[in-house]
């Protein structure tokens, strides 16, 4: 079967005056339709480059990324890509603030405004739809970055440590409603964190890079003894007293 996305041999050097950073190294994996992937390494591996290169915001310079066995550049396929910080602009209320991405793109009429106020009402930001960003804690900021990218229903959901921000109890609960959204919604989504433990509560494999230049270390996949309920968040994940971590390559 043609994965959703698959990665081949990708490679990419930073250049400046002081001379060339090789930050990704020969890359290759495959992502299914609907997976979960995490992405784990250490700080400067190139765990950014190599999701901004996903997003195509960025071209390898040598291999490639297709879609649905088509090139990046060439598919008609939606990327939502969560960027570390939260970006929400101050000057504007929160619904203003998800409603950018449709509004920019000319799709925002009247359903689609009742949709993002369905989707913050579900998503625990019911009466802070006129609020100012600074009005909302950092959980709720993640909230409403990741209901912006959604509104925009992308196939691909690309995150980069999108929890990085938050202190750990408000990590864990932020990252059991984000990874439980993304399941009901049945995205395939793509997840950097340097957290190897947040990995294995939210994935479904684990890329596991090298130090810089980001070399693929392992893939592993992560199983639970019994087949994984449909409502199955971090939560469960964590306090599953089995999980079998499997390695390999593909
Ligand atoms: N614009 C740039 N110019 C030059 N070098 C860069 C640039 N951006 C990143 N790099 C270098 O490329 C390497 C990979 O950077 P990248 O941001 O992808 O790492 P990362 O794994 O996301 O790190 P972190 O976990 O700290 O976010 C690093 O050594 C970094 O210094
Ligand atoms: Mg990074």
């Amino acid at each position: 079967m043609i994965p959703k996305l698959e990665v081949s041999g990708v490679s990419y050097s930073y250049h400046s005056l002081d001379g060339e950073t090789l930050a990704l190294s020969d890359i290759s994996f495959n992502v299914s339709s609907g997976e979960f992937v995490a992405i784990v390494g250490p700080s400067g591996c190139g765990k950014s480059t190599l999701l901004s290169m996903l997003s195509g915001l960025t071209r390898p310079e040598k291999g490639s990324v297709s879609i649905d066995g088509r090139p990046l550049e060439k598919s008609p396929t939606a990327i939502g890509y969560m960027l570390q910080k939260d970006h929400l602009f101050e000057w504007r209320n929160v619904l203003s603030n998800v409603s950018l991405g449709l509004e920019i793109q000319k799709r925002l009429d009247e359903p689609a405004r009742l949709e993002l106020l369905d989707m913050m009402s579900a998503y625990g930001l019911a009466g802070f739809e006129y609020a100012k960003p600074s009005e909302l804690s950092g959980g709720m900021r993640q909230r409403a970055a990741l209901i912006r990218t959604l509104a925009l229903k992308p196939d691909i959901l690309l995150l980069d440590e999108p929890f990085s921000a938050l202190d750990y109890q408000t990590r864990l609960s932020v990252c059991d409603d984000i990874s439980s959204i993304i399941r009901k919604t049945h995205k395939t989504a793509i997840l950097v964190t340097h957290d190897l433990s947040e990995a294995i509560s939210v994935a479904d494999r684990i890329v596991v890079l090298t130090p810089r230049p980001g070399r693929v270390k392992k893939i592993l996949s992560i199983e639970f003894p019994q087949a994984a309920p449909a409502h199955w968040t971090g939560a469960i994940a964590r306090n599953s007293p089995t999980i079998l971590i499997r390695c390999g390559r593909s």
